[in-house]
């Protein structure tokens, strides 16, 4: 039977698309289990993917109990788009729901790129964003940081009739920096009406500086070419079920709900995250204990001498100066996952999610110990 698939394969002409082979494809955080099985440890901690270590919300977890009555149904998904639109203050037609945002920023590429079509972003980025451009069949361009921030006016003079897609993320993933809304006032007003700015905010709700942060809502308010996508996997604890949502124009709603696939939301990632929008007791216990769990680390860092970056999300960029590869794996072996930044670009920083203060105790004791 072997030999068979063998022969099959050999003779078989797979024709895809042109760049394919130029994506390189998402390596996610390790799982726990797997850690745990390939070393035979116990008690891994994982502070890899920037997940909620608190949990998930009591009261999205009453609402799954509900919810597992009717899954011989299919979902509905416009009981969760109302909620947000009152949240927001939209209309229904401005939101579009994702199987994580992730899936929304692939929507957005393969509605509004074609071959020879360039999406701008940051040298440093989430990976995803290179993934779906390339997978829409166009280019991406990679623009350098100014001191580990996003350098709006390098994106400025990036931009080419070709453009088509700008991809900020605020707060940023890896380092943790927000672009400030006076920034982003002077960035907006030249860019051209075709381009979309999608912001990514998949970590809004831990911003520490409120007051300075892109108002993002406001500019589609206004009627500029923005969209801002967020997410119920960090701060709401829902990654396991995978669901995201973006506001935008919508036109532009529209024309994803074309090439959204009609039930891509399933029944209990919406009931659960109806029900955590509105436990605000859970969104501020996790906001809180991420804050004061920053301020730890921190002070234990500095007391070690490593550097790291002042953060505004649930993770601290950290500059080892050692091979993050490397310290990655010693990490493994002592049960800490952690996250190498050299696909980001660094290969002498790690990234590591804030945790509960037992598993950041254990990170500390950790870092401390590698070579
Ligand atoms: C910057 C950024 N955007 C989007 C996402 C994806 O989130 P989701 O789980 O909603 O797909 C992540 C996840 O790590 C992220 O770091």
């Amino acid at each position: 039977m072997q030999r068979l698939y063998g022969l099959y394969l050999k003779n078989m002409k797979i024709e895809y698309k042109k760049n394919l082979l130029s994506i390189a494809p998402y390596i996610p955080g390790k799982p726990i289990k797997e850690v745990e099985k390939e070393y035979g440890i116990k008690n891994v901690v994982k502070l890899a993917s920037n997940e909620n270590s608190l949990g998930t919300s009591p009261k999205a977890l009453e609402a799954l109990q509900g919810s597992v009555n009717f899954l011989n149904r299919y979902p509905g998904h416009s009981a969760l788009v109302e909620k947000l639109a009152q949240k927001y203050k939209v209309l229904p037609q401005n939101i579009v729901l994702g199987n994580g945002s992730d899936e929304i920023l692939k929507m957005f590429a393969e509605v509004l790129l074609s071959e020879k079509d360039k999406a701008i972003m940051s040298e440093h980025c989430f990976g995803i964003y290179d993934i779906v451009v390339k997978s829409a069949g166009a280019a991406s361009i990679f623009v350098p940081f100014n001191n580990f921030r996003i350098d709006l006016d390098a994106i400025k003079k990036n931009i080419t009739s070709a453009t088509k897609i700008i991809f900020l993320t605020n707060p940023n993933n890896p380092t943790g920096a927000i672009i400030e809304d006076k920034e982003f006032e002077n960035f907006i007003k030249d860019i051209p009406q075709n381009i979309l700015v999608i912001i990514d905010e998949a970590y809004i709700e831990f911003v520490r500086d409120k007051k300075n942060i892109i108002d993002s809502l406001n500019y589609i308010k206004k009627g500029y070419f923005v969209a801002v996508t967020r997410t119920f996997s960090k701060a709401y604890g829902l990654a396991g079920l995978r669901i995201g949502y973006s506001v935008m124009q919508k036109e532009l709603a529209s024309l994803l709900n074309r090439i959204r696939l009609p039930f891509n939301v399933n029944s209990l990632g919406e009931a659960a995250a109806s029900a955590a929008l509105d436990d605000k007791i859970f969104l501020n216990k996790s906001v809180l204990s991420v804050h004061n769990e920053i301020d730890f680390i921190s002070a234990k860092l500095d007391e070690m001498k490593i550097e790291y970056l002042p953060t505004n999300a649930n993770f601290l960029f950290i500059n080892i100066k050692k091979n993050a590869d490397k310290v990655f794996k010693e990490m493994l072996k002592l049960g800490v996952i952690v996250r190498s930044m050299k696909s980001y670009g660094y290969p002498e920083a790690i990234r590591v999610t804030i945790g509960m203060r037992e598993e950041n105790l254990k990170f500390l004791e950790a870092i401390e110990k590698v070579e």
